[in-house]
């Protein structure tokens, strides 16, 4: 799977952690009541690890991020046994549809995957559709801060891997 765009590791000093932690703050801090955006920040820079488990992942159009994702030990605070996690995923309106996030997903996956961990998990209200086709399956449907959610998860065992897909070229 190629979306035509380097994919590159954010770490804590990064400049462009307060630009995707912004994202984060526009797209769900709904989920966070009273949570500053300086505040998305901070929590956004602890989760900018060095390898595997927390880790964030952009896409760029040269020094330009233009989507994210990350691995993160938690993402539901009642489901602490279910770690680790695919959250953040969000790519900018104007490059929707070309294989970004599909891309990220996969970067997401192979340093779970190189971490040694055999399932990950995430929550969608809305995007099952975009999962299921990277092979990622349902688990449960719940109610969670107001929304009707989707657990879902990887099988990333050799025995789970699932289909390759193939990305637009950007
Ligand atoms: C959801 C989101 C991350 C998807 O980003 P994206 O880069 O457009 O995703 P992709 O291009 O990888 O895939 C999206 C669609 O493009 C299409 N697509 C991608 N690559 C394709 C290709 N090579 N050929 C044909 N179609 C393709 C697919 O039809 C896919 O649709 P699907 O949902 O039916 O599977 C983006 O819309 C977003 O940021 N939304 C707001 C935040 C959000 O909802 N995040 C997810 C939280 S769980």
């Amino acid at each position: 799977m190629e979306s035509g765009l380097p994919l590159v590791r954010i770490d804590a000093l990064s400049p462009l952690v307060p630009t995707l932690a912004g994202w984060a703050h526009d797209q769900w801090g709904h989920l966070h009541p009273g949570r500053s955006r300086a505040a998305t920040i901070a929590t956004f820079r602890a989760d900018c690890g060095s390898s595997g488990v927390p880790s964030v992942f952009a896409a760029m159009d040269g020094e330009r991020p233009v989507g994210m994702a990350s691995l993160v030990a938690d993402d539901m605070s009642d489901r602490c046994e279910l770690t680790p996690w695919l959250a953040s995923v969000f790519v900018l309106p104007e490059w929707r549809g070309r294989g970004i996030a599909s891309a990220l997903v996969r970067r997401v996956e192979q340093e779970a995957e190189d971490g040694g961990h055999e399932l990950f998990y995430l929550y969608t209200p809305d995007q099952q559709s975009l999962y299921r086709r990277l092979g990622w399956e349902d688990v449960e449907e719940r109610e969670y801060h107001g929304e009707t959610v989707t657990i879902m998860r990887r099988d990333l065992s050799p025995r789970g891997l699932g289909p390759s897909v193939t990305a637009r070229p950007v």
